[in-house]
């Protein structure tokens, strides 16, 4: 199946990978794609970037829906048959859904909504961005206003973290860690729970924040106990979100760069979806530098022909040198980029679809080089060698 019948045949498509290789880049060049072909589409992204919005024509991403303005792509000359709309995922407001919906009354959502820690965690703890991307996919997933959902997920060290998400923040919050902590907590309401940490403890906890001590663990506590209230429901619920991203209607692009740690990453990740008997709906090499041709001027042709260019003082003979040290150097990334594409190629085998998209000479800036690179995702245009 190429990209594009991926775009057509799915309500969500996933861009997942490794940091800085190009996922919101893709993601957003699949949306346009698709968005020009007729669907209606919203293309959700986790990247604040500035570059990102101003290439949809939007002067900040929000974390409420912008539509993407038709006569952005009236004047790049692109058709746009549906329609586009772009949000920036909110992770702490993800959060606070979650915790509305599940709390049993307005007062125990209320308790974890402000409590000091939850405030903190619920946007910077470890997994909690990855969760909420895959929480957001579950409730973005049935709204009826789009055919068509494109998510871009943050920069995984370690890119399966998205597949174990759900089951992670569960584990985290029924540790055997946490159940010790509420019920000493608990059974020590009125007396000094404090005494009940040894000092290292309670002196490691202080440090950790701007609270006092003994606020600071009531605080820990209630928001555990906060949890813990809420956890039948949160665990039956990342059952849910665990099923949906298994399910027919999700598709799942791995994009790497043809770097060879990325390239790696993008292996593993590849395997472990395999082995969790999820569909490979196709890998993404972006940024692959092209091999250009070597001159076919002698140096001495190309002394005489760039002479006149140079400032006054370069020598000719110098300039040549270094222009040729420079495309040879170009030309080393490209045989480089080659050799490790063609391996993750060797790896994936004949049934995974892969893409390359070489390196535009430019970052990607506005809705032309975005429907440039999608061009390079769904076919219609390949790299030049
Ligand atoms: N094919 C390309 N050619 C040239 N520049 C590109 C290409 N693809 C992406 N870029 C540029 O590379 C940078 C990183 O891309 P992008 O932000 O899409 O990566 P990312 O995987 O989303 O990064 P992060 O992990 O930080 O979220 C951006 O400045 C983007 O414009
Ligand atoms: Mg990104």
């Amino acid at each position: 199946m190429s990209l594009a019948e991926v775009l057509a045949s799915h309500r969500v498509v996933v861009t997942v990978g490794s940091g800085g290789v190009g996922k919101t880049t893709s993601a957003a060049a699949l949306a346009v794609h698709a968005a020009m072909q007729g669907r209606r589409v919203l293309c959700l992204t986790i990247d604040p970037a500035r570059r990102l919005a101003n290439s949809l024509g939007l002067s900040e991403m929000t974390s409420s829906e912008q539509e993407v303005p038709r006569e952005l792509f009236e004047a790049a000359g692109l058709e746009l048959r549906g329609s586009l709309a772009a949000m920036m995922l909110d992770t702490k407001k993800t959060f606070d859904t979650l915790v509305a919906n599940l709390a049993k009354s307005p007062e125990a959502r209320d308790r974890i909504l402000n409590n000091e820690i939850y405030k903190y965690v619920s946007g910077s703890l470890a997994g909690t961005q990855e969760y909420m991307a895959m929480e957001k996919l579950f409730e973005v997933r049935k709204d009826p206003q789009w055919d068509l959902v494109v998510l871009d997920t943050p920069p995984t060290a370690n890119a399966l973290d998205f597949l174990d998400a759900p089951e992670r923040l569960v584990g985290a919050i029924d540790s055997p860690a946490t159940r010790w902590f509420v019920q000493a907590y608990e059974s020590s309401q009125k007396g000094a729970f404090g005494a009940l940490l040894s000092k290292g403890a309670s002196m490691l906890l202080n440090g950790l924040s701007k609270f006092t001590g003994a606020d600071f663990l009531k605080q820990i506590a209630e928001f555990i106990a906060g949890l813990n209230e809420l956890f039948g429901g949160f665990r039956e619920h990342a059952e849910e979100v665990s099923a949906a991203l298994r399910s027919p209607d999700v598709a799942f692009l791995v994009v790497t760069s043809p770097h060879p740690l990325a390239v790696r990453e993008a292996m593993f990740f590849s395997d472990k979806l395999k082995d969790a008997g999820m569909r490979r709906d196709g890998v993404i090499v972006n940024q692959v530098h092209q091999l250009l041709p070597e001159p076919k001027a002698s140096d001495e042709e190309l002394a005489q022909i760039l002479a006149p260019h140079l400032p006054e003082g370069t020598e000719p003979g110098d300039a040549v040198a270094r222009m040729m040290q420079a495309l040879e150097d170009e030309r080393m990334r490209a045989v480089a980029d080659r050799v490790e594409t063609d391996r993750l190629r060797h790896h994936l085998g004949p049934s995974v679809r892969m893409v390359e998209v070489p390196a535009l000479e430019a970052d990607v800036h506005d809705i032309q080089s975005l429907a440039e690179v999608s061009r390079y995702l769904t076919g219609e245009a390949t790299s030049a060698l």
